[in-house]
């Protein structure tokens, strides 16, 4: 049954590929934003150790679900023999399609962003709202972003998944890094760093560690089982625990990297940098303006399909888990499955397209007690993103330590590295797992719920 499934060559095209699914808007677009709403240093402290103390706990139990049953989510919770948890993988699939539907729309953005910047049409800054109103030209990036995705996925996990992951995160490291040794030469660059890495701790309220829990959980992938579906494509013989501790590092290296090329961006036009979602689609094309007509050009167009490539990786992951759920469980030919589950999941985003200004019912779509008027786009993204994904990972935590049991995990986790039995390393992750992860992501589930759907401000309760 494997060969039929297919699966990773390599255990580096593996890493590779999970750190692609990793990497993305997530690190390029929403990392900085949140950096610079939350005070600078201080939020990419609490970023690092959720990341690391939360986080990979998780990230190693998804892989080793996964490894063990070699099935997608839904399959996996069947076949460990718990029925009934098959629900944990059914609201991954619907996590998956949801995100992908907006995620799509934004990379689409990111996409049309990069042909501007070839153009050398830098007033697309100022046009934000203009560009993503104008839904004839924002939907056809958005098909050429999915159906690049979709056929990518189609060629299967070797021969697409892992072949586009070994090309895309090497360019991807290049471009990032040729980026920032230039950003650090423009005027005021330190100012932006200094702004970036020293940390100011008073700045640090209840809501900003929670906020930095949300974005290292929705940064590293988790909670929806693409770490399951991809830990299913994993040999035997990998070493579980030092993969997922490479893709973290990866996924964080990425990020923190991204501060110092967006700061110095910023801050060498001293503008503001707590621009929210238009840090980089409003802010940065006049930065690139200012580099002038020929390095303007290139510099612009470079950081917009580093973006893009970003996305890519990620998207590929996102449509992943539901082809996969077509392959196993429908038993669906992969080229079929993959077409099919893209373009419904395209039509699902549609209105996530259309609600950026084109139709009014759709940007003024609800207004909820807590959170306000939200168009359907941040709506989708707060019942996916924020709600979904870290019920989706407390419930894998309680999982894994409770109902599939501590020595099973542990010995699933054995296979390819006797030498993390009994090593501290694995005490903590089964220490994480069983009382961390489940109170934190808990937590957060519940602060969401009631925050955004009641108006009960459970962090200011706290918090003050
Ligand atoms: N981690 C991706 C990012 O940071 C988003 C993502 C979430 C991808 C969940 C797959 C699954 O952009």
């Amino acid at each position: 049954m494997a060969t039929q499934r297919g699966g990773f060559t390599s255990r580096l095209g593996f890493i590779l590929a999970a750190a692609g699914s990793a990497v993305g808007l997530g690190n390029i677009w929403k990392f900085p934003f949140e950096v610079g709403k939350g005070g600078g240093a201080a939020f990419v402290v609490m970023y690092l150790a959720f990341c690391f103390l939360l986080c990979f706990p998780v990230m190693v139990a998804e892989i080793a679900i996964g490894r063990k049953t070699q099935l997608n989510p839904v399959g996996a919770f069947k076949a460990l023999g718990y029925k009934n948890w098959a629900i944990v993988g059914y609201l991954g699939l619907a996590s998956g399609v949801l995100i992908l539907s907006f995620y799509n729309v934004v990379a689409a953005w990111a996409f049309g962003y990069f042909v501007e910047m070839l153009l050398g049409n830098f007033d697309i800054g100022r046009n934000f709202s203009s560009f993503t109103q104008d839904w004839i030209t924002v939907g056809s990036y958005s098909v050429i972003f999915m159906a690049g995705t979709a056929y990518v996925v189609s060629k299967g996990v070797s021969g697409g998944i892992e072949k586009a992951a070994k090309i895309l995160m090497p360019t991807l490291f290049v471009m990032i890094i040729a980026l920032i040794i230039y950003a650090l030469t423009l005027p005021h660059a330190w100012d932006g760093i200094r702004f970036y890495l020293v940390p100011d701790f008073s700045q640090i309220t209840g809501k900003v560690v929670y906020s930095a829990l949300g974005q290292a959980f929705f940064s590293l992938s988790l909670g929806m089982g693409a770490l399951i579906t991809y830990g299913s494509y994993v040999s035997k013989n990998d070493n579980i625990v030092g993969a997922a501790a490479s893709i973290t590092l990866m996924d964080v290296g990425v990020a923190f990297l991204a501060g110092f090329m967006i700061f110095p961006f910023v801050f060498s036009q001293g503008i503001e940098t707590d621009g929210g979602a238009g840090l980089i689609f409003v802010t940065l094309p006049s930065v690139f303006e200012g580099l002038g007509e020929v390095l303007g050009v290139i510099v612009g167009a470079l950081f917009f399909l580093l973006l893009s490539f970003a996305a890519f990786t990620s998207t590929i992951s996102l449509l992943e888990v539901p082809t996969a759920y077509m392959v196993d469980e429908k038993k669906i030919p992969r080229k079929k499955a993959t077409w099919i589950v893209a373009i419904f999941i395209f039509l699902v985003g549609i209105p996530s397209m259309l609600s950026t200004g084109s139709v009014d019912a759709l940007t003024h779509f609800v207004n909820l007690p807590g959170a306000g008027e939200k168009n359907f786009m941040d709506f989708v993204g707060l019942i996916a993103s924020d709600t979904f994904l870290p019920l989706g990972g407390f419930l894998i935590a309680v999982f894994t330590a409770y109902v599939w049991k501590k020595e099973n995990f542990n010995i699933e986790l054995a296979n390819g590295d006797e030498s993390i039995k009994g090593s501290w390393l694995q005490s903590y992750v089964d220490f994480a797992i069983s009382y961390i992860c489940p109170l934190l992501l808990g937590l957060i589930f519940i602060i969401t719920v009631m925050d955004n759907f009641f108006n009960v401000k459970i962090l200011t309760m706290l918090f003050g």
